[in-house]
């Protein structure tokens, strides 16, 4: 088999926080195969983001990583050179308004910039193929609407700036964190459909970061699912719904509205995912766990396999016994 596109081995990643040292995100490991498409999912304030933060290098002065390695295509980012990895190889997509457009710059000459910027083609050649792609992610008339600023756009339409601006490059992956989120269910099936026909079209692979399960089921191949900076449960998308290993993915699943099933009260699972600075010892899901035993609360439970394509760290699956 080929070697994993991007490799996160034991991502430990600190802030400094009035005087104090907190990790939002601890011990984190994946991969991302070569084309493939990879869920991580988590309630807000999970460590989704720091973890896409910690692969890119965009971390603000007061983190550090900590521990761990990332790798892409085998080379370790820590010395790959990242400003050419970024935006290269490597393109992101973010929810508005984390990272916006450049306010005062047509959209037409950014989605340009990041092939002068990479001496990717000279820049008549840029302008052209950034009017292609503009044209690929569904803007109409894409001639006229690259002479537009950002302002003149709706939110969707500058979604779609974003993601042309992130793939014009052709990146080998795609880090697309809450990339529909703040956009109404309609434009964020467009939205989608988009990512998944330039991945078609592309062969790029792509990490794609959602609260919500509903919006990975039909999208990737695998999860990641991530709870109060550590990951609880990996599992191939099918048994993840089939079979939640997790608690917390139990419950996520349950949060997820259904078709046909209009009635029905949305469950939420009590209690809110606490801050770095109140992780609770052993299990961090302890303290809005039904199942939860004495052993939850004393011991950081075990990465149990369940089937070659899904793992839990829950005691349920030792019997609630240390190995
Ligand atoms: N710049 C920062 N400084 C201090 N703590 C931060 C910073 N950014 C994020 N955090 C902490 O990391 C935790 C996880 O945040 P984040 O990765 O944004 O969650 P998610 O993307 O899953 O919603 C948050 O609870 C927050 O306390
Ligand atoms: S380890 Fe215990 S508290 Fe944690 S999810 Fe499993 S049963 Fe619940
Ligand atoms: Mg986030």
């Amino acid at each position: 088999m080929n070697n994993p596109l991007l490799q996160v081995e034991g991502l430990t990643t600190a802030f400094r926080a009035g005087g104090a040292l907190i990790r939002p995100v601890q011990d984190v490991s994946f991969s991302v195969a070569q084309g493939g498409a990879l869920g991580i999912v988590g309630e807000s304030g999970s460590g989704k983001s720091v973890t896409a933060l910690s692969i890119l290098r965009l971390l603000p002065d007061t983190a550090r990583i900590e521990t761990g390695r990332i790798l892409f295509d085998g080379t370790d980012l820590a010395t790959a050179g990242m400003t050419s990895v970024r935006g290269r190889d490597i393109g992101m997509v973010f929810q508005e308004p984390m990272t916006s457009l450049n306010p005062v710059l047509r959209v037409g000459d950014q989605v340009a910039e990041s092939l002068t910027l990479h001496n990717i083609c000279p820049p008549a050649e840029a302008r052209a193929r950034a009017i292609d792609m503009l044209r690929r992610v569904g803007l109409s008339d894409p001639e006229r609407r690259a002479q537009d600023y950002p302002h003149q756009m709706s939110g969707g339409m500058r979604q779609r700036v974003m993601i042309a601006g992130a793939l014009v490059c052709r990146p080998r992956l795609l880090i697309a964190d809450e990339p529909t989120t703040a956009l109404d269910v309609t434009i964020q099936a467009q939205i989608l459909d988009i990512l998944r026909r330039m991945r078609a079209e592309l062969g790029t692979a792509i990490v794609l970061i959602t609260h919500d399960l509903g919006v990975i089921a039909e999208f990737v191949e695998s999860v990641v699912v991530m709870y109060a900076g550590r990951v609880v449960e990996r599992a191939d998308v099918a048994s993840l719904f089939r079979n939640p290993g997790h608690p917390y993915t139990t419950g996520l699943l349950r949060a997820v509205p259904r078709l046909h099933d209009v009635q029905r009260r949305l469950y939420q699972i009590p209690g809110n995912v606490p801050p770095p600075t109140r992780f609770p010892p052993g299990c961090r899901f302890a303290p809005r766990c039904a199942e939860a035993r004495p052993i939850c609360t004393e011991h950081v439970p075990p990465e149990i396999a369940l089937s070659p394509s899904q793992s839990a760290a829950c005691w349920k699956h030792t019997g609630f016994a240390r190995p």
